[in-house]
């Protein structure tokens, strides 16, 4: 299993360079690449790194066995929309968030993440949790509603039509497949030509975002900050689409604003053209940080 860390030469810059860099929280620890590439970086870090998925936190803990060993490195399996209840998270000097799907999660077909590969249609990144799976969603969800989800969080611009599609099949949608083909099925072939991208991929995102309470989770991140951070901190976000890059975009204004600390990329950082190249998954990433002060 391989997750590429994406804007990583970007990040471990702005931490060497705005922080005494000895204690960092990876809040996405996902396959712990940034975590290890930390570590590595600096001699003396300490990371705890957090994940809500169980597989993410397994994986990373046997591939950061040795740093575990020597006490450098802890994981914890939490949402970090929770960090403001877990004593542990105050008092570091980098927060770092790299957010949105890993590798692992898309690759395995169980996971039911991904359009191009069949599985069962889950989509929660913490299935220790009592949530909902996609396919439970568009079962127990009434079409409007659907819609409203497609739309908002995928800007799907074929939200109604879809959304009417799945109420009305006569089979249960189950699986990532039955999906894929009820989409196909919908959307007219000229239609689906014109779109320029898989004709799932809008809705897949939609659904996922929704389950996981992706953009609730950043809010209850963002909320958390003035009221954890002790001593000066700089927190780092990359963000994959639109929906998150605003939220975060708009409370470092509001931060900066209200004097709580500077925002230190007055634009966002993007991957470079030889990093797209190299990883196509980082195209889309937008790195926003800022440096925020104790109060
Ligand atoms: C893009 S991956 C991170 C990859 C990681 N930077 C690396 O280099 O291996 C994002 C990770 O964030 C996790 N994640 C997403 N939302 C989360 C949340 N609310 N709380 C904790 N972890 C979350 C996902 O489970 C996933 O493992």
């Amino acid at each position: 299993m391989h997750h590429e860390p994406v804007m990583l030469n970007e990040t471990l810059e702005l931490i060497r360079s705005h922080s005494s860099h000895k204690k960092i929280l990876d809040g996405t620890l996902g396959l712990g690449g940034y975590s290890e590439a930390i570590l590595n970086e600096f001699d003396d870090a300490f990371v705890l790194g957090i994940d809500c998925d169980e597989d993410a936190i397994r994986f990373s803990r046997e591939r950061l066995k040795k740093y575990e060993d020597d006490s450098r490195f802890k994981a914890i399996h939490s949402n970090f929309g929770s960090i403001a209840e877990i004593e542990e998270c105050r008092n570091f000097d980098a927060y770092v968030f790299d957010l949105g799907v890993s590798n692992m999660q898309l690759e395995l077909p169980e996971r039911g993440f991904s359009f191009n590969n069949d599985g069962p249609l889950d989509m929660r990144m913490n299935q220790s949790e009592e949530n909902m799976t996609a396919s439970e969603i568009l079962e127990c969800t009434d079409e409007k509603t659907l819609a409203k989800i497609f739309f908002d969080y995928g800007e799907e611009r074929h939200a109604r039509r879809i959304a009417n599609a799945i109420k009305h099949s006569r089979t249960k949608i189950n699986t990532t497949a039955d999906l894929v083909k009820l989409i196909r099925e919908t959307l007219p072939q000229p239609l689906q030509r014109k779109m320029g991208t898989h004709p799932a991929r809008r809705i897949f995102q939609a659904l996922r975002i929704y389950i996981n309470d992706e953009t609730g989770e950043l809010e209850r991140l963002l909320d958390s900050f003035p009221k954890i951070a002790a001593h000066d901190v700089i927190i780092i976000f990359v963000a994959y689409h639109s929906l998150e890059d605003r939220i975060i975009k708009r409370k470092f204004r509001e931060w900066q604003n209200d004097l709580l600390g500077k925002i230190i990329t007055k634009h966002p950082l993007v991957p470079s053209e030889e990093e797209i190249a190299r990883n196509y998954k980082a195209r889309s990433a937008k790195l926003r940080a800022f440096c925020l002060s104790a109060h």
